[in-house]
């Protein structure tokens, strides 16, 4: 069977239609049992109401199990680590609470056989997977329309992240798009204690209330980003893309369009108090903050751990409120180091400082989670 693979090693697979299976053949016996009853029971009540002008009742309808029950079913399964998706799913309620380590992998297929991307659909209401302790992977989904409709005053201060957020947990994506997803903090993902690996991905269009437009690290996140695109996401606040806070992030042949913060600082990322990154290879173009400082990158850091290197990255068509910040705006006691030129539109508030120093690059990542995950 094409769809069963060993991708992470260890687990156990199920495609969807061995999953149906087995929940068919489970239900068989005392399905059988419940229908001679259901029957006997409706011989009984059609007797009785056999002058009363009501129809039959009690036929037995049709029952048809959607992607999303297989799914949510599986996710339930402590036996079931890994997922294969093979149609879209639109969900009715969001997924449960992680209780395991759990990989969705999405192998669809368009009509003529060729593979795309497994839509999973949170119609403006529901939102995906929360974990605590837990791994969650994901590869090849097309996740749109989640969200997290918690706010300040229940438990946002976890984070929110309205297709997934762990803590003292791991998130991995790979191959997805996040696209229209909302939520009160990070519009798509959000890390808390726990790495972060996201390769080939594309966030669009996502949106937080307040902060992180995208994806969130804070409190000992630490979070990679690879080959991946930013267009489009908004936060009513800070960070249109991401922010990191006491975390990080680096990005790696990234590219970052159209992002805003909406009123607080950085366009497209937001490093705030006690973060730090390697932005490698990245380009920036038509970043914004409407009505703040850092079009492209806000560095607000106040800690002597910060640490934010802008290895050859380009900045282009960004745009701030705040004078001479267009680009990169560096607040506070922080350092940050560029390779090899300093931008334009770069501030720097003393007694922060920007220097011209190639040596971080040579390392790739900053603190490097590849290991961890
Ligand atoms: C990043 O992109 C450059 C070209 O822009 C390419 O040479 C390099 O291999 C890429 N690196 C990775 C890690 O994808
Ligand atoms: C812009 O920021 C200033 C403070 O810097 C604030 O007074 C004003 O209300 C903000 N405007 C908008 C449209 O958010
Ligand atoms: C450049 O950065 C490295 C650390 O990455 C540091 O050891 C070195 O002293 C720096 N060079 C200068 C000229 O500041």
């Amino acid at each position: 069977n094409s769809w069963l693979y060993d991708e992470e090693k260890g687990g156990v697979f199920l495609s969807e239609e061995q999953l149906n299976r087995t929940r068919v053949e489970a239900r068989m016996a005392p399905k059988f049992t419940m229908t001679v009853t259901i029957l006997l029971l409706g011989m009984a009540v059609l007797l009785a109401l056999s002058n009363t002008g009501l129809g039959p009742v009690g036929a037995a309808a049709a029952e048809t199990i959607t992607a999303e029950q297989r799914l949510v079913a599986a996710l339930k399964d402590p036996k079931v680590s890994q997922f294969v998706l093979t149609s879209d799913v639109v969900l009715t309620a969001s997924l449960p609470p992680s209780k395991k380590d759990f990989t969705l992998v999405g192998r669809c297929r368009d009509r003529r056989q060729r593979p795309r991307l497994c839509v999973v659909d949170g119609k403006g209401k529901f939102r995906g997977f929360r974990s605590d302790g837990f791994y969650v992977g994901m590869s090849d989904i097309h996740f749109k329309n989640m969200r997290d409709t918690r706010t300040p005053g229940s438990d946002y201060s976890d984070g929110t992240g309205a297709v997934a957020f762990a803590f003292n947990g791991k998130i991995r994506a790979t191959r997805c798009v996040f696209e229209s997803n909302k939520a009160f903090t990070a519009g798509a993902l959000a890390v808390r204690d726990s790495p972060l690996l996201v390769s080939d991905c594309q966030f669009r269009n996502n949106w937080a209330v307040e902060e992180a437009g995208a994806i969130r690290v804070f409190s000992n996140g630490v979070g990679t980003v690879r080959r991946s695109v930013f267009s489009g996401n908004s936060a009513g606040q800070s960070g249109g893309a991401a922010r990191v806070f006491e975390g990080v992030l680096n990005f790696i042949n990234c590219t970052f369009r159209g992002n805003t913060a909406r009123k607080g600082d950085g366009g497209a990322l937001d490093y705030e108090s006690g973060s730090g990154g390697v932005i490698s290879r990245s380009e920036f173009v038509g970043n914004s903050a409407r009505n703040g400082s850092g079009g492209a990158v806000e560095v607000e850091g106040d800690s002597a751990i910060d640490d934010i290197n802008f290895c050859s990255c380009t900045f282009r068509c960004n745009s701030a409120k705040t004078r001479g910040s267009f680009n990169v705006d560096i607040t506070s006691d922080t350092q940050v180091t560029f390779c090899r030129n300093k931008p334009q539109g770069l501030r720097v508030v003393e007694p922060a400082k920007a220097v011209v120093n190639c040596t971080a690059c040579a390392k790739a990542v900053y603190w490097d989670n590849k290991n961890s995950l």
